[in-house]
């Protein structure tokens, strides 16, 4: 197939590990026959400095007219004065909302040969393979209204948190039907005894499970699943919450993988755009050193070949090689390797493990 792929590499680290995912499916596309169009655009801070707006006019209509999109991170010290009237981050939340990708997928494995990197007990870490779907356009992050205001005697902030049915309802829905095809077991996770939107949600999830007989819905409030994500996390199948619990738990679970390097996400919405990401950073601490770990990003573009193309063999491929190279010990810094290998090593041995 043909297909075109815009590339955000970004800030930081970004530029780094999206070349190496872009060397993996240019090994994909050779293997399998299919070509790959990309188109580079800039995204975050680097936008900022070149355009003075954070998601310009020019990328947006790229990815619009794209079948997918992948990007690296955005932000870094550069940009973070509080007192800034744009920063990087502004142009995550445009993009993803200008995109209408209101799905955020971020599945959570442990691979048994790194166990050991996490801070839990090896027995918490046992079959854990759940995913979390992150509301991704609504909640606090976007409603109205947002903002300061001087008051009688100094100041105040608001930030709104508001959902319409709708954006409930599509959101869980996509969320049983991927209960669906695993284990088939949903977890609704709100904060419905003190939430009005929150009860709302879990009304509507028990609305949708209706359509959905043959998947068991559970609900947990936001503060004891966060417990138990460490305490029971093979538990969990499939999570559904909104964008601040979801923001909030992803972080949270990424520690159970051992590192946040190796975790991938797939940003989606009505059609089959969609956009992936590292669910890591840009972190500055390591960026042009070369030795970040590919590996989020590489998984991403598995998801992309899988949820934007339709070319399930191929991510499978990724990721195949990828758990062989980590299972076979290479390792870049992150993993706790004696004698690390770098960016483009670690890219390599994915490579070379590639097979049809
Ligand atoms: C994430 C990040 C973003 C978010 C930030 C960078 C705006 O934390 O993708 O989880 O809060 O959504
Ligand atoms: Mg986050």
């Amino acid at each position: 197939m043909n297909a075109k792929i815009v590339l955000l590499p970004g800030d930081g680290i970004g530029p780094e590990v999206v070349n190496e995912a872009r060397l993996v499916l240019d090994a994909v596309a050779k293997l399998f026959g299919h070509t790959f169009e990309y188109s580079t655009h800039l995204l975050g801070g680097c936008a900022i400095d070149a355009t003075g707006t954070a998601l310009p006019e020019a990328t947006l209509k790229a990815c619009q007219a794209s079948h997918a999109v992948l990007l690296g991170a955005v932000g870094g010290p550069k940009w973070d004065d509080p007192q800034a009237k744009v920063r990087p981050e502004q142009g995550l939340l445009a993009i993803r909302k200008g995109l209408g990708l209101y799905a955020n997928l971020r599945p959570v494995k442990v691979i048994p040969s790194l166990a050991k990197l996490s801070p839990l007990k090896p027995e918490r870490l046992a079959g854990v393979d759940f995913i979390v779907i992150r509301e991704l356009t609504g909640g606090l992050y976007f409603g109205q209204p947002k903002g300061r205001t001087k008051t009688a005697t100094g100041e105040q902030a608001v930030d709104t948190l508001i959902y319409t049915d709708v954006e409930i309802r599509r959101i869980v829905r996509l969320g049983f039907q991927i209960a669906r095809c695993r284990r088939k077991q949903l977890t609704s996770i709100d904060k419905a005894n003190v939430l009005e939107s929150s009860r709302l949600w879990r009304q509507i999830a028990i609305e949708v499970s209706k359509e959905f007989p043959d998947v068991k819905l559970d609900h947990q409030l936001v503060d004891s699943a966060a417990m138990r994500l460490i305490t029971h996390a093979a538990q969990f199948d499939v999570i559904v919450t909104e964008n601040m619990f979801g923001d909030i738990l992803t972080d949270e679970a990424a520690v159970l993988a051992g590192s946040l390097g190796l975790l991938p996400s797939a940003s989606l919405g009505e059609g089959k755009l969609g956009l992936y990401e590292p669910i890591h950073g840009s972190a500055p601490d390591i960026a042009g050193k070369g030795i970040a770990n590919p590996t989020g990003t590489i998984l991403s573009a598995a998801m992309l070949l899988r949820h934007s193309l339709g070319l399930e063999a191929e991510a499978r491929a990724i990721e195949a090689a990828v758990s062989a190279a980590i299972d076979e010990g290479c390792h870049t810094g992150d993993l706790g390797a004696a004698k690390p290998i770098n960016t483009s090593q670690m890219g390599d041995a994915v490579r070379a493990r590639l097979k049809r």
